[in-house]
């Protein structure tokens, strides 16, 4: 049976240099993959690869056995750099996508329910420019999570939030991972996020960098709690980032 997700043999290069090689990992639908890797080693490269932005040098992506080239509706992509559109409120920054794939007043009145459970209610007529950067990134997350797409691809998504707004973030998407149905490749410099948001890790190092270990996460209970207790786990992938093991 085919992988819902099929990466194969991708590379890139930017201006000569190869900054991925030999990038192949597959995803079950449903599933939450982790990409953790130091800061330049290629991670965005790779999701804008997938999201279509940037041509691989080589290889290829397939969903549902069919090869997807180019900006495709397969993938809702939330770029490290959140991209709000400054001449657009908030609400209508969130329901972007609603607006290009139809479905609008639905997916406002849903925009609206979510905006407060993303702590930005009253925030519908701000425009970006007059929200703090974390509530910037909620906007940019809220956005994604309304995409139809069914492959989220997320940059570092909580990365400019405080510690306490991260932490109910990550549980709102652990708890909406059941209703909200989705397929995830997730780039985090957090250990703990990719513990307990995700099903594997994916290590990438190197340059030009590879997939350098895939560590499957299969406790069925993961909550902070069990969090705590994961620091063999944590040493281990720490030293994998350091290029030891
Ligand atoms: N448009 C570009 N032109 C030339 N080189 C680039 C370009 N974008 C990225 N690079 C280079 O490619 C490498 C990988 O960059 P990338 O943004 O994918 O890293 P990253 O793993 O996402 O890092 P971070 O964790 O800091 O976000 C870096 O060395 C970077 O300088
Ligand atoms: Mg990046």
């Amino acid at each position: 049976m085919n992988a819902f997700l099929d990466v194969k043999n991708i590379s890139a290069r930017y201006a000569g240099e190869r900054i991925l090689e030999d990038i192949n990992f597959t995803l079950n639908r449903g599933e939450f993959v982790a990409v953790l890797g130091s800061s330049g080693c290629g991670k965005s490269t790779l999701q804008n690869i997938l999201a279509g932005i940037l041509p691989a040098e080589e290889g290829q992506v397939f969903v549902e056995g069919t090869e997807v080239r180019g900006l495709n509706p397969r993938f809702s992509y939330m770029p490290q750099d959140d991209l709000l559109m400054p001449w657009r409120t908030v609400l209508d920054n969130v329901c972007l996508y609603s607006a290009i794939h139809g479905g609008r007043p639905a997916m406002r009145e849903q925009a609206r329910q979510r905006l407060r459970d993303f702590g930005l209610a009253g925030c519908e007529r701000a425009y970006p420019g007059e929200l703090s950067g974390g509530m910037r990134q909620r906007a940019a997350f809220l956005r994604t999570s309304l995409c139809p797409a069914d492959i989220l691809l997320l940059d570092e998504p909580f990365a400019a939030l405080d510690v306490i707004t991260r932490w109910d973030m990550q549980d709102w998407l652990k708890n909406m991972r059941q209703t909200l149905s989705r397929t995830a490749v997730l780039v985090t410099h957090d250990v703990d996020e990719a513990l307990y948001l995700c099903d594997r890790i994916l290590i990438l190092s190197g340059r030009p960098a590879r997939i350098r270990r895939e560590i499957p996460i299969e406790d069925t209970v993961r909550d902070r709690d069990w969090l705590l207790g994961q620091g063999e786990r944590k040493r281990e992938i720490i030293g994998l980032l350091r290029g030891n093991g």
